[in-house]
C-alpha cells in the first residue's frame, strides 16, 4: 500500500518535472527575447514603435537572444519588407495607363530592387564577415535608394506603405550603426 503511495507521488513529481520546465523555459525565453527587441528598438532607433511591431510580427525574431543576432534578423526583415512592398507596387504596373505614373512606378521598382540587392548581396555578407562598418554603409545606401521612391503621383497608390517602410529601414540602419559602434 505504502509502496504504491510513494510510487504515485514519484510519478506525479516526474510528470511535473516533465511538463513544467519546458513550459516555464519557453515562457521566460519569450519574455527575454521580447524585451531584447523592445529595449533595442527603444534605446537605439528613431521609430521604436514601427521597429517593435515589424520585428515582433516576423517569426525570425523569435529565436534571437543577442543584439548582433537581432541586428542580422532586422536586416533580413528589411529586405523582405521591401520585397513585399515591391509586390504590392507591381500590381499597379499592369493596368497603369498614365505614362507619368507608369514612369515613376518603373523607377520605384528599380530603386526597390537596388535596395534588396544592397542588403542581400552587400550588407548581410559584410555583417557575417563582421565588417560592421561596411554593413552599416550598405544598409544606409539601401535606405537612400528606397527613400528615392517618393514621387507624389504615387502617394495615393501607396497609401502610407512607403512611409512605414522607410521608417523601418531607418530603424535597421540605426541598429547596424549601434552594432558597428559597440564592436569598435
Ligand atoms: C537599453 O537601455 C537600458 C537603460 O539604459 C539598459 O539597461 C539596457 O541594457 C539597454 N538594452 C539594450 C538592448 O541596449
Ligand atoms: C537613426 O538614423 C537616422 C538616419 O541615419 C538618423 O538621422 C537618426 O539620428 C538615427 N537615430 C538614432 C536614435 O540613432
Ligand atoms: C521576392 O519574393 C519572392 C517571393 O518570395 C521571391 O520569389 C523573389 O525572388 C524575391 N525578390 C527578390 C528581389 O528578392
Amino acid at each position: 500500500m505504502a509502496k504504491h503511495y510513494v510510487s504515485s507521488v514519484q510519478i506525479s513529481i516526474f510528470l511535473l518535472l516533465l511538463v513544467n520546465p519546458d513550459f516555464s523555459l519557453a515562457k521566460n525565453g519569450a519574455d527575454r527575447i521580447g524585451s531584447l527587441v523592445r529595449e533595442s528598438c527603444k534605446n537605439w532607433t528613431q521609430f521604436p514603435n514601427i521597429c517593435i511591431s515589424t520585428l515582433e510580427a516576423d517569426s525570425r525574431s523569435i529565436g534571437v537572444n543577442t543584439f548582433p543576432n537581432l541586428c542580422r534578423v532586422a536586416m533580413e526583415v528589411a529586405s523582405t519588407r521591401i520585397n513585399d512592398t515591391l509586390t504590392f507596387l507591381s500590381q499597379f504596373q499592369v493596368n497603369q495607363k498614365d505614362p507619368t505614373t507608369q514612369f515613376h512606378l518603373k523607377a520605384c521598382v528599380r530603386k526597390y530592387l537596388a535596395g534588396i540587392s544592397l542588403i542581400e548581396v552587400n550588407a548581410i555578407p559584410a555583417f557575417d564577415e563582421k565588417d560592421f562598418e561596411e554593413a552599416y554603409n550598405d544598409m544606409d545606401l539601401a535606405r537612400q535608394s528606397v527613400a528615392e521612391c517618393d514621387d507624389s503621383s504615387l502617394k495615393k497608390l501607396f497609401n502610407g506603405r512607403e512611409t512605414e517602410l522607410i521608417q523601418f529601414i531607418t530603424d535597421v540602419v540605426n541598429l547596424t550603426d549601434r552594432q558597428r559602434r559597440i564592436s569598435n
